[in-house]
This record gives C-alpha cells, structure tokens and sequence, in this order.
C-alpha cells in the first residue's frame, strides 16, 4: 500500500509542492536562525562535510538543488567550482539567499533560480555535480526529482544528499522522537506564526525514509556506487552516489 503523504496544512486541498512552497515563503525570514537553533548549529558542520566529499573531485559545474537560503551552495564555494547554480520552488527563500550572494560578490560563481527538482531546466549531462540539503523529503515526487537530477548530471557525475535520519539505537531513538515531536515545535511557534511549518518538518522527518531504504531508492533511479554516511549519532545521514559512465 502507497504511504501517505506527510502535508505541511492537513486541511488543504493544495498540491504537496503548492503547500511546501507557500510554507518555505512564509518561514523564509526565520530559517537560518531557525535552523542554527533547532540543530544547536551542527547543520553547519554537516553541510562541510557535504563539502569536503566533493572537493577532491574537483567539480566544475554543481547543480544544489532545494537550495532555499543558499547555504550549501555557498559552502560549496569551497570546491573551486566555477559554476553553482541553485534551484528552488520558493522565492521566499531564495530572496533571502540572493541576498547573502549580492552582499558578499559571489554573483560571479553562484546563480540562485526558480527551479523545481522534477523539471531541471538543463540540457542533460551538463553538471558535474548535484547536491540537495533537506531537499528530498520535501519532493513531491521524489523519484521524478532523483531521475531529474540523475538527467543532468554528467556520466560519472557525483550526487551528495543529506538529509535527516531517525537513530538506530533505541534510546536514542526515544530522546530524538521527544525533541522533534514537543521540543522543535515548541521552538518553532516561539519564532515563526506559522504553528503547522514546524510540526511539518518534525512528521516528515519521522515519515522519511533513510539508510538502506533510501539506499534503495536512489538505486532504482538509476544511481550506483550508492552509501550512506550517518551524521551525529544518526540524526541525519549523507548519501553519495553516481552517475554510471556511459
Ligand atoms: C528545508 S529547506 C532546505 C534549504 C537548504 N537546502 C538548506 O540546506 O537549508 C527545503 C527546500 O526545498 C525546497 N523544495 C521543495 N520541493 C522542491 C522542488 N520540487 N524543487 C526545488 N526545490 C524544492 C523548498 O522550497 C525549500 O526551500
């Protein structure tokens, strides 16, 4: 049986992508210092590991896809790329990062654009690299967005994802379902007006799949040389895989 969809507003009819970006519009002025609250700040280092994963790789071209504020396709300024691009369906989110790149001149290396992971509007085979940062689990269609992205990128091409997990360990697992469930939306309504947003983000994550699940997934899109890589206690967890050589 299909599981269901985690919705962001239970009592809309709305597509999940119309409610998702409506969501993001609307907490967008308070994401970054959300997410540096609710993650203790860790989301940082995570985010530098997505990066040191590609430096070595040398990447011309990265694709960030659900880019949002743009932190990781700043990050990836690290890499020596030449092209970022960055993509999402929220202008909300992506004002807010337009404006870290103009006010800090990195508008020679990263374009921040409306996009939506399901229909890239590139040629394929063009990006050396892919990224998604707490992307994934808010796809609509999250195996159209992973063929979309296994598209564009370049035969021998890289994706790194990283995105919340659920620990293995049962205690942990206890402590982790208490903090997302009553702690974050908690500190969620403290900040934003919006009391569903937060409450979202703590079921979808619960909902995700993760590890060998989502080890799956990525291969029956297509992806091979597929591992994940549990971050802090398994809170989260990096995927990388590739794209075959032709
Ligand atoms: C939790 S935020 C993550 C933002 C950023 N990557 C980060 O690490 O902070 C999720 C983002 O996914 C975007 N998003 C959701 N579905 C999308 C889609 N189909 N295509 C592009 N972006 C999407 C949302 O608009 C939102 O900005």
């Amino acid at each position: 049986m299909a599981k269901k969809q985690v919705l962001p507003y239970k009592d809309k009819k709305s597509s999940k992508k119309t409610q998702v970006r409506q969501m993001f519009d609307g907490i967008s002025p308070q994401y970054d210092l959300m997410n540096r609250i609710i993650s203790g700040g860790i989301d940082i280092k995570w985010r530098k590991n997505v990066v040191s994963m590609l430096i070595e790789k040398q990447p011309e071209k990265i694709l960030d896809v659900a880019t949002g504020t743009g932190d990781l396709a700043i990050a990836l300024l690290q890499t020596k790329a030449t092209e970022i691009i960055g993509i999402d369906i929220s202008e909300g989110m992506l004002d807010i990062g337009k404006q870290k790149v103009r006010n800090n001149q990195w508008d020679q290396k990263i374009k921040m654009q409306i996009g939506d992971s399901e229909n890239i509007d590139y040629p394929d085979d063009y990006f050396d690299a892919a990224t998604v940062a707490f992307g994934v689990r808010n796809f609509e269609n999250l195996d159209k967005g992973l063929s979309e992205i296994l598209r564009v990128l370049r035969p021998g091409g890289d994706l790194i994802i990283l995105e919340t997990a659920v620990p293995n360990n049962y205690l942990l697992r206890q402590f982790y379902h208490l903090y997302t469930q009553f702690i974050m939306p908690v500190i969620g309504n403290m900040f934003s007006k919006d009391k569903s947003a937060y409450q979202y983000l703590s079921d979808s994550a619960a909902a995700f799949p993760f590890g060998k699940a989502f080890n799956n997934i990525l291969a029956k899109n297509g992806f091979i040389e597929i591992e994940d890589i549990p971050q802090t206690l398994g809170v989260a967890s990096i995927y990388r895989a590739q794209k075959p050589e032709k």
